[in-house]
């Protein structure tokens, strides 16, 4: 079976077709997908919605603690105000449906309480295992919205300002914000984002940092080749200067160079997160 097409859409690289292989439709998907920031004004039905959550915690968890909790924003003020601390990206604003998805130490603590057995979920263990339950959750709601026509963007730029976003949504101590979700119908087709290629994000037996730059430079230019990012998206050039190629790499290692979610250690802390 050949996936042929689709494996050059996402990595830009040719593969061998093989007749061994069976022909799964939703990996064809899978590798097809892509981020959504437009959407039609065509609401999501709240059955189909229900539906999603549904399969979306059917998501692997850590020891069954199911430590997620997703919060719909249902009332209008209070999407304006979380769609007021990230101006520059009003899909928050005009997405049909927003979710939060949250890491959630706190009902742990709680179900200990009730049990009579308490517990101090508060380390760097507890947060660690919510953050990755809310991820898995909200990885899994993203792949079956797609299964299901619609479109997903995570929004991760909220946890900037966890602070606010705790008081909008009325978040317990030890509850946080991993991402937000706008859904919807897609409003255009998208395009697939090419990802870097296998021999440098999988290693057999042992790490191996082996030769990344020969890779990754393949790896922008192949990016490059499908779409440029064009002079005026160059990032911080009153840093940086502009550059004559500018790749993903250049780019990504400008973002990483300045710092971003500096207050949410702060705000872990003083939602009673010691991270110990
Ligand atoms: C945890 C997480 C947080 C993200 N946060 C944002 C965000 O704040 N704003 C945004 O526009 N896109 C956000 N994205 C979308 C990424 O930019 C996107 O997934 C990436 O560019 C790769 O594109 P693709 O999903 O179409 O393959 C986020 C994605 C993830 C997984």
């Amino acid at each position: 079976m050949s996936y042929e097409a689709e494996w050059r859409a996402r990595f830009g690289e040719e593969t061998e077709p093989n007749p061994d292989l069976p022909d799964l439709p939703w990996l064809r998907q899978v590798l097809m997908r892509r981020t959504h920031r437009r959407y039609a004004a065509r609401p999501v039905p709240q059955a189909l919605l229900r539906l999603l959550l549904g399969t979306a915690f059917s998501a692997s968890s850590k020891s069954d603690f199911q430590q997620a909790s997703v919060i719909r924003v249902r009332d209008r003020q209070s999407r304006d105000r979380l769609a007021a601390l990230v101006p520059d990206m009003p899909w928050i604003g005009n997405a049909p449906e927003f979710l939060v998805f949250c890491g959630d130490a706190h009902r742990v603590e709680r179900i200990g309480e009730l049990r009579g057995h308490i517990n101090e979920n508060g380390k760097l263990e507890g947060f660690f295992n919510a953050a990755i339950d809310a991820a898995l959750v909200l990885q899994t709601f993203i792949l079956s919205a797609e299964t299901a026509g619609l479109g997903c963007c995570p929004i991760s730029v909220i946890r900037n300002h966890a602070g606010a976003v705790a008081e909008i949504l009325g978040l317990r101590d030890k509850v946080f914000p991993v991402a937000g979700l706008c859904v919807g119908y897609p409003a255009a087709a998208g395009h697939v984002s090419m990802r870097l290629p296998l021999e440098v994000t999988v290693h057999i037996d042992h790490y191996n940092d082996g030769r990344p730059a020969e890779a990754i430079d393949a790896y922008d230019r192949r990016r490059d080749s499908r779409y440029s990012l064009p002079r005026e998206q160059q990032r911080a050039p009153d840093l940086f200067g502009y550059s004559s190629f500018y790749g993903w790499s250049e780019d990504k290692a400008r973002q990483a160079a300045q710092p971003e979610g500096e207050g949410f250690p702060t705000f872990l802390r003083k939602c009673g997160f010691s991270l110990d």
